[in-house]
């Protein structure tokens, strides 16, 4: 057996389980409408949850950016390619979260991926006894992030905190990290954050919050999840990504300003990359503007309108719709195998919904991923709901 036949057979053991995935090409803007593989969808698989990934002022931004400063960064940011537009967004962002975390500064990372690798083994890196307390729904790249980190991990059930005193309440480690999404990907729902910070403090643990799917989105003000549930604590640190609700890409961390420091000099995926090109700081301090101003809120105010709309116009009768009242609207089907054939026919009728399967989900919980923007018109979600009553009845086999 050649080692390419290895490769062959492997990807046919995918293909015959259902879990081959396949790349579908856009050729338009990000937005509710897509040209995808030549045809036109109506799209609720983006996590552009505030519809900026094509906002005019956000792409003219970036213009006056690369008129600035050009393309590329030339390195790392400890070497040449810290630029002072990525200085301006960093306090920018630390605005952001200022009411939440004391004496807090920000670091900006490439993508929310790195972010969360770097973060997590660079606080690994503090101590030898660190311990790290992961929520069983994480996010791939917290769970990343602790491998590379080579660190001790106990792993709690989703939502449980009673599970989660126990066994912060039987640790001796002498830095302990708790490490949670606050929304989950997958599934849409909270953390409960108030009564994990609570158990952060009391057992003198950190807390290291991804708010990938609320940052932005959560909130009055839309900074997130840490302003949903009023928290404030020097235990919290914070992770937003900047390509989803803003529009743009990238990441960052935000803790006490001596944290941020240690991230500086041992988070590897910080250290030994090249900074993120400053046009899309550039981009990403007008991304911030809008978020926080007028027309940020209604964009909040007109997604909570979509997200009732949707739940509201749904009649499953064998499929379960995921409690959740964020932007990720999951429906629960269990069979891979259906899941496809549900995205495959709901793309026949002209929407994308991506199909989620194992590994990205525990076996047995395929779903469809319906994620809603403020982009989406009324009607946009109303035919989807009224397709997707459709699809289930012609596709559920008891
Ligand atoms: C919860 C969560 N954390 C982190 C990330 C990674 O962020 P990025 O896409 O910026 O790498 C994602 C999604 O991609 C995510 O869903």
């Amino acid at each position: 057996m050649s080692p390419l036949d290895t490769v062959l057979a492997r990807l046919a053991e995918l293909e015959q389980q259902g879990l081959r995935r396949r790349r579908r090409t856009s050729d338009s803007p990000c937005g509710s409408q897509l040209q995808v593989d030549g045809t036109h969808v109506r799209a609720f698989c983006s996590n552009d949850y505030l519809g900026l990934a094509a906002d005019p002022r956000i792409a003219d931004a970036l213009k006056d950016g690369t008129d600035r400063y050009g393309v590329g960064s030339g390195a790392s940011h400890l070497i040449s390619g810290h630029y002072k537009v990525h200085d301006q967004l960093e306090q920018r962002l630390a605005s952001f979260v200022s009411e939440h975390i004391p004496n807090v500064a920000a670091l900006y990372f490439s993508t929310g991926y790195m972010a969360n690798v770097g973060a997590i083994a660079a606080l690994a890196a503090l101590d030898p006894s660190v311990e790290v307390f992961s929520e069983a729904l994480n996010h791939a790249s917290l769970i990343d992030g602790m491998r590379l980190a080579r660190v001790k991990v106990k792993v709690y059930g989703h939502c449980d905190v009673s599970e989660l005193e126990g066994l912060l309440a039987t640790s001796s480690a002498r830095v302990k990290l708790v490490v949670t999404d606050s929304v989950f990907s997958m599934d849409g729902d909270l953390a409960p954050l108030p009564r994990i910070l609570q158990l952060c403090e009391k057992y003198g643990a950190w807390l290291l919050v991804d708010d990938a799917h609320g940052f932005g989105t959560l909130g009055g003000q839309g900074h997130g999840a840490l302003e949903h549930f009023a928290l404030r604590s020097e235990h919290l640190i914070y992770v937003g990504t900047l390509g989803k609700a803003a529009g743009v890409g990238g990441a960052f961390v935000a803790a006490d300003s001596s944290v941020i420091d240690w991230l500086v000099q041992r988070a590897r995926a910080y250290v030994y990359s090249t900074a993120s090109p400053p046009a899309l700081a550039q981009a990403l301090l007008e991304s911030l503007d809008i978020i926080e101003g007028p027309d940020g809120k209604s964009r909040r105010a007109r997604l909570h309108h979509l997200i009732d709309l949707l739940n509201r116009e749904l009649r499953l009768t064998h499929w379960t719709k995921l409690q959740s009242s964020t932007a990720i609207q999951p429906i629960l089907l269990g069979d891979n195998e259906q899941v496809v054939q549900a995205s495959r026919q709901l793309h026949e009728a002209g929407f994308w919904v991506p199909a989620i399967r194992p590994p990205t989900v525990p076996p047995g919980t395929a779903r469809l991923r319906i994620t809603l923007s403020a982009a989406h018109a009324d009607a946009d979600v109303a035919a989807l709901a009224d397709t997707l009553n459709q699809v289930e009845s012609r596709l559920y086999r008891p």
